[in-house]
This record gives C-alpha cells, structure tokens and sequence, in this order.
C-alpha cells in the first residue's frame, strides 16, 4: 500500500526536491511596518517576480496558512509552526490539537477519561496532596488557552480537591506582548472569590515563557531548570518573591521599561512569613496544560524520568507525583505517559512515503526550528522512518536572543544543506529558515528586516547549488509573521502608536495573512500553477490552495501519484505540453 504510482505528467528531477520554509514569512500590506516588503532581498524579488537565477521561469502563487485550511477551530485562527508543518508534511488537514482540546472542554468529556480521575482522587477532601496546574496562561491558542485552566480548576473542586495550586508562564509572544495583567487580572480577582467560598486556591510561582520552563528541542535546558526550581522546589533563595502574580509582573515592568512579559524572570509567591505557597510535594498531583508538545516535551521529561536518568540539571529533589500532560506531546517515546486528551493521529506523511517508495530524505534547519522539519513534519513523531534513508541535520542556535543576532545560524544551515547535497545526495531536501519567525516575534522591526536580509543572502548561495545539482524547489512558509510587525488599530488599519523607533507598538504574534509559493527548477518549464488547487473540497470558507496542498506538490514532483485522499497539487502538467 506504500507503494505510490508515477504521476502522470510529472518527472523526478536528476536532483532533489528541495523544500525551503522561509519560517513566519507571509504576504501582507506593502507598508513600512513589513518587514519582508522593506526588507532588502534582490535575490527574493526576483524570484516573486517570476525569474529563476539561471533564467528560468518561476511559478508563483499565494496560500492559505491559518483557520481551518490548517486544522484549526476557526478561520480566524492565526497559523502557527506546528500546525502549519503537520499540514505541510501531511498533505491533508487533521483535527489539530487546539480543536480536539477545545471539544474536549467543549463536552466535559476531559474530565470523564481515567486520567482526569487518577489526578484528582489524591488530592480531594481534607488532609489529601495539592493539584497543581502548570502552563502557558493565556488565549493564544498556540500553546494553550485560559479557558480551560478555569475549567480544570472548577471541576477539581467539584470534584471535593481542597487545594490548588497554579504555576503561570506569561506568553507575550502569541498575544500581545505586555498582556500579562489582562489575564492575572481576572484570574487573581475569580481565585479570590473561590477563597472565599472554602478552596485553597492560589497562584503559587511564574514566569516568562523564553526564559522558564517552555524550552524547546533542547536549545537550553537551564530554561526548564528555572522553571523546576520555581514551580516544584519554590526555591526562594534563588528566585524573586511576591506576595502576588499581578505584584511580580508589575515590579518587573517598572524596574525595566523594555520589559515585555516573554522575557519576564521566575518569581515564586510567598505568605506573610515569606514561606513559598505552593511547591510540589510528594503525593500531590500536576497536570500541565499546554497542548502544543515541542515546548512542553521537556519539563514532562523533568517530572516522568527516574533518578539517575536524567543528566540536564540537578532536580535537587523529584517529588512522587501523579503527572499527566494536556496531550501526549510524543508518542514515539510516550511523553508524558498519561493525558487529558487524544492527540491528533497524522498518519502516512510524505516523509514517510517518500522513504518507502525508495527515496531518500534530508532534513535541516537550526535548533528553534528543527523539531519542526522533522517531529511536526512527521506529524509529530520524534524518530527516523529509515536510519538509512533519512539524514536529519540540526545547526546548534545561538542561546541569545535573536534581536541581538538576527541573522542566527542561517549561514551554517546553508553550508550543512550544500554539503548534505553533495555528499547524502537526497531526493527530497526540508529545510527551515526561522529568522523571519524568530525575529518576527522579538517585536523588533529593525531585527526581522536583517532576518530576512540573512535568508536572502543564504538563498542566493543556495539556490543556485540546487539548481546546478539538476533540483526542484519549492519557496514557501508555514505561517506569517514578519510581515506584519505593527499592532494595527482595528477601526483605521493603521500602526497603533508605541515604543519601537518607528513609533508604532510593536506586533510579536503570528499574522493571518497568506504566504507566498514559488516552484521553479528542473522540469518547471512543462508545468504550470494549478488554479483549482483547494485545501478543501467542500468548505464553504476555502477559496483556493494552502499550505497543506504542498504535500501532494512534493509527491508530484517526485514522479509519485499522492494518495486519493491528499489534497491537489498547487502545479500540473502544463496545458501546452499535454
Ligand atoms: C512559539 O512557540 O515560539 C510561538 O508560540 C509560536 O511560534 P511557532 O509556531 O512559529 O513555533
Ligand atoms: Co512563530
């Protein structure tokens, strides 16, 4: 059944197909505050202009990369890395995570599985353990969302637990970047009405998300240990203390005005006798709430391996707890072994056809994004399909922040992927270019333009090593970002004015636009864009193609006919050379 048919019309170029995911890149309003648009990249342009550098024509077109065109509940669901890889590497739309969540909570049905019971039985009625709930605490969407910590917290007391305790890591980067008291706020205000009415309630420790605890593909392990040591130890030796979330976060802002709550320290609440409120014990429970796995895998390795398994830091001390995860955040090594909710199930990917119908695979890009073009790719699986056929390449990020190196390592990725063609000799290349989602999320304008300056000066290296080693390429994205680096007012559409030297207040989240995709390379000459391409074939919202097309794309032009269930490729054989 893995074996796939040749497409008609389609040939396997001599070389690779090579899959270039300019990160967080999307097409929006030509205005200042896009930095792609004033960004200066001549090799890009040219391409959108339709000229390859050899001279050859470029196919180019724009897709759909949010809302339900990735798997998300709604189409005003801004796209994000996670879903928009699966979708790309799937090549047909799944439930994602922040759906399936979201029906979970929708229908109680959460809290009716086995997993919601074995957390919540030791910590209910007097003298039990304390349920704590850590994780991202806000409505983003990417990670997580509030509304279901509030629901958690009163079905626990429903269910007779006496006392909770709440771990927050303030966001910033997927909703407004100084929003941390929008959601404290109205959290601190409904836990004191909880107090009142007889449950021992409480914020117990926090922090910012880049800096505690949401980590990711081990780019800095020390983030998950600040994040241990302030939510399990409350070490407040360590840490800064605060008789309140709300009084944290403000102190933060006030002792540095470029404070923005992404970067915001650990800080651990205290009682009138500066004892910490609500370290893990032995015996008590912790759910973490997050849904997304790449910043959550971690911290559940932290909580689930066994002494003398786990050399990232010192733990001081492992408390025996029941643990359990939102999701499954990676089945192949089942982490965290228990869970709320089913993740999504995203089966046959193209990386896994590809190998089974013989080719071999290379994927790359640096550590912010190489789970991505690998684990998400592979519809969130850690491991190889093939030891042999596969090489999976990631370049070690800087552990700074990317506004101070903006450019990150998108020199040393272009050297590993030339030098992975020469001497793998793939037939299918994915690699990543973070720094326009990177950058994009620092909120800094000046960053995401030299990002992006970066991308195209390694794109005029590598572009024309491809093409000479006979390859196809596809340039595309998986969301926006950079383009739109500007809180915008919604009644006029313009830059709402703030702190950034180009005055307005800065945007560090993901963009609804559309992103950008250019074929171009061996073969392209005979194809052409498929303008009946859809990312479905019945929903009313779909207009055209979206990310998720490019899945059957990359089998197409690997002379592979896609599976029936694979959405339509964006290009086709040409009318004139039919
Ligand atoms: C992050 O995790 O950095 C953001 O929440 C989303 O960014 P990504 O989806 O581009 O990784
Ligand atoms: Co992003």
């Amino acid at each position: 059944a893995w074996k796939l048919n040749p497409a008609a019309g389609f040939t396997k170029p001599s070389g690779p197909v090579a899959l270039l995911i300019l990160d967080g890149v999307g097409l929006g309003p030509k205005e200042e505050y896009n930095a792609f648009h004033t960004a200066r990249t001549p090799f890009l342009d040219k391409l959108m202009a339709g000229t390859a550098p050899d001279g050859s024509r470029v196919l180019t077109g724009r897709l759909d990369a949010s809302g339900k065109s990735v798997g998300l509940p709604d189409m005003g669901d801004m796209g994000n890395s996670e879903v928009g890889h699966n979708a790309i590497g799937a090549g047909r739309v799944f439930d994602q995570g922040a759906k399936l969540v979201n029906n979970a909570f929708a229908d109680g049905s959460y809290a009716k599985g086995d997993v919601w019971k074995w957390l919540v039985e030791p910590c209910a009625g007097d003298d039990s353990g304390t349920l704590h709930l850590i994780g991202l605490y806000s409505d983003g969407n990417v990670h997580s969302h509030v509304n279901h910590v509030t629901q958690m917290i009163e079905g626990a007391i429903e269910k007779g637990v006496k006392r909770i305790r709440l771990h927050i890591l303030a966001d910033g980067r997927d909703v407004g970047e100084k929003s941390a008291l929008d959601y404290i706020g109205p959290l601190e205000k409904r836990l004191d009405t909880l107090r009142k009415a007889g449950t021992d309630v409480e914020v117990a420790s926090g922090g910012g998300r880049m800096v505690v605890t949401m980590d990711r593909y081990e780019a800095d392990w020390a983030i998950v240990q600040r994040g241990w040591a302030a939510h399990v130890l409350g070490d407040t030796d360590k840490n800064a203390t605060f008789p309140s979330a709300s009084a944290a976060v403000q102190h933060f802002y006030n002792s540095d005005p470029k404070m923005t709550d992404q970067y915001l320290p650990p800080f651990v609440l205290v009682d009138g006798d500066g004892k910490a409120k609500g370290p893990i014990q032995d015996g008590d429970s912790v759910l973490f709430w997050n849904f997304r796995g790449d910043r959550a895998i971690e911290i559940s390795v932290a909580f689930e391996a066994p002494e003398g398994e786990f050399p990232h830091f010192d733990r001081v001390r492992v408390p025996e707890v029941r643990y359990a995860g939102m999701m499954q955040y990676d089945g192949d090594r089942a982490l965290p072994k228990r869970f709320l909710v089913a993740p999504p199930s995203i089966d046959r990917t193209v990386g896994e056809y590809t190998v089974k119908n013989g080719f071999k695979r290379f994927s790359i890009s640096e550590t912010q994004k190489y789970g991505h073009v690998t684990y998400f790719y592979n519809g969130n699986r850690s491991s190889k399909f093939d030891e042999c056929k596969e090489l999976y390449v990631c370049i070690p990020s800087y552990q700074e922040r990317e506004d101070t190196r903006p450019w990150m390592k998108c020199a040393e990725v272009t050297d590993a992927a030339i030098e992975g063609l020469k001497t793998f000799s793939p037939d299918l290349i994915v690699l990543n270019y973070p720094n326009g989602d990177m950058c994009g999320h620092t909120g800094s304008t000046t960053a995401a333009r030299m990002g992006m300056e970066a991308i195209d000066l390694c794109l005029s290296r590598l572009v024309p090593e491809l093409l000479a080693a006979g390859a196809v390429i596809i340039i595309s994205a998986d969301h926006g970002n950079c383009e739109g680096m500007a809180t915008l007012d919604k009644k006029t559409g313009k830059p709402v004015p703030g702190t950034q030297p180009e005055g307005w207040k800065p945007l560090t989240s993901h963009t609804m636009e559309q992103v950008p995709v250019l074929v171009f390379g061996e073969g392209v000459d005979k194809l052409e864009m498929n303008e009946e391409a859809r990312w479905s074939a019945d929903a009313p919202e779909c207009k055209g193609a979206g990310i998720v097309n490019l899945g059957g794309t990359v089998l197409n032009l690997l002379g592979l006919e896609a599976p029936p269930d694979f959405l339509p490729s964006v290009v086709k054989p040409a009318a004139s050379s039919a």
